[in-house]
């Protein structure tokens, strides 16, 4: 059977079941029309003809002032979260298993209640005892924290709601259990609904949240992947197990900049901020080395120095080994092809070794030409120049782009006493007082010039 046509009024908005030149409700001629479904298809299955209620509109412009952020006066962790912490956000911190998640949210927990924020910590993988002697332990037994250890969530959402606290962590999200989801605490369904229930009660009761989420080294395990997109934030806490240094990364923020981060020094004392991380990473350099190369870098809104060391050897192998660590292998691999194709510098039968000292990790493409520069001064057993910073990208062609935020770059080189600087030619930044800046069109003229003609 066809289904019955409505009509309705585009002038008020009253519906008739039939049309007529006039509208009974407020009297405009010709304004009724006939009003097609919703969607196409029955409405068991799809939104179909049924009208839902009207979506208060607004303009872009607005006089509502920022929202009020808290700092915690950790700076390293109040720069992550985009200069301080936004009321009623939800913010994810994912880390692999005894990275220091719990140690850095205590620590902020008790920074926050210290300047005033009403603070609950929940933790549903340690007893009460156990977070209490870790405070004891960092020195923050006096700071105003209430301490629960549950993993109902029904209960602690109950207990949040009488508390009314400014401030909730949860530790951890995986060990949350909701007694509607029928599946184990950890299970992908579990992990969704718990978070899903914190970040809307988040928002509905103007609490800020924050999970803490477990990954695996590629994210897997139930991982908090699934609840990426229900927070407003996301950071991950980073760092190999055998270094004290540990970076907060934000790799979501819908109130500041993405890929800010914050260094930290995980010490018996807990973790320490790392206020100027380039001479944290460059600290136990040496004298100039064959592979060693100093690359300028831009971690969200600061540049930071790291050591790029690379190893070139004969491989006893018949398929060479390419082994990277901070630094991504697809993108080595293309620097090796196009040294080989470009400048004629063949890496065949010889293995290759990256890394990226004191444990960093570097995604910026601009480090290309300090990737470079280290594969070619250890293939040549020649160091570069003493303190020389290297930055730029690398194109297939073998010609080398400019970067952002050369001024930045060059002026914490210079901050950290090197004296030169080698970088593409297009950037056209004036060189900083006291650094000599060599420029490159292509790879080729860079080779030529630092280390002869190959
Ligand atoms: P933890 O915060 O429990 O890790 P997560 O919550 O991410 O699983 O950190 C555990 C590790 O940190 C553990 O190996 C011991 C080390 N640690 C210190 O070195 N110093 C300290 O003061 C504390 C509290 C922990
Ligand atoms: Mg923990």
């Amino acid at each position: 059977m066809a289904k019955k046509l409505q009509y309705v009024c585009n002038a008020c908005g009253a519906s008739a079941s039939k049309w007529a030149g006039q509208c009974d409700s407020c009297g405009e001629w010709n304004s009724i029309t006939e009003e097609k479904p919703l969607s196409e298809g029955s409405s068991s299955k799809s939104i179909g003809a049924k009208r839902g209620g009207h979506v208060d509109l607004t303009d872009l412009s607005t006089d509502e002032a920022p929202p009020p952020r808290t700092m915690s006066g950790m700076d390293e962790l109040d720069r992550v979260l985009g200069g301080g912490l936004v009321p009623s956000s939800a913010i994810l911190v994912g880390g692999d298993p005894g990275i220091g998640k719990s140690t850095v949210l205590l620590q902020a927990a008790a920074q926050f209640a210290s300047n005033g924020l009403k603070t609950i910590y929940i933790s549903g993988e340690e007893a009460s005892a156990q977070v209490r002697m870790r405070a004891q332990r960092l020195g923050l037994k006096d700071a105003p924290v209430k301490l629960g250890a549950e993993t109902n969530l029904r209960d602690i959402l109950t207990t949040l709601e009488a508390e009314k606290p400014q401030l909730a962590i949860i530790d951890s999200i995986q060990t949350m259990w909701v007694d509607t989801v029928d599946s184990a605490p950890g299970s992908v369904s579990q992990v969704r609904a718990a978070a899903h229930e914190l970040t809307s009660f988040a928002k509905r009761k103007g609490v800020s949240v924050i999970l803490v989420g477990h990954v695996t080294k590629d994210g897997q395990i139930a991982g908090p992947r699934v609840v990426e997109h229900m927070v407003d934030t996301v950071l991950y806490f980073e760092g190999e197990r055998g270094h004290q240094f540990r970076i907060l990364r934000a790799v979501k923020n819908r109130f500041g900049p993405a890929d800010e981060i914050g260094v930290f020094e995980m010490t018996g004392a807990g973790l320490q901020e790392v206020k100027n991380p380039s001479a944290l990473f460059l600290s136990e350099r040496g004298e100039p080395s064959p592979g060693s190369v100093v690359f300028s870098g831009i971690e969200g809104t600061r540049p930071v120095l790291v050591e790029f060391q690379a190893l070139v050897a004969p491989s006893p192998h018949s398929q060479p080994r390419r082994t990277v660590v901070g630094w991504d292998s697809s993108r080595l691999a293309m620097i090796l092809a196009v040294l080989e194709a470009r400048v004629g510098i063949p890496f065949a039968g010889l293995d290759v070794y990256l890394n990226v000292a004191g444990g960093m990790k570097v995604s910026e493409p601009a480090a290309d030409l300090a990737v470079a520069a280290a594969l070619l001064s250890a293939r040549e057993d020649a160091a570069l120049p003493k303190d020389t910073v290297v930055f730029g990208e690398i194109s297939l062609s073998g010609a080398l782009r400019s970067v952002s935020q050369t001024e930045n770059r060059l002026k914490e080189a210079q901050k950290l006493g090197f004296s030169t600087a080698i970088m593409p030619k297009g950037d056209k930044a004036p060189a900083t007082a006291g650094l000599t800046a060599k420029r490159y069109d292509d790879l080729t003229a860079f080779v030529g010039d630092i280390f002869g003609a190959g």
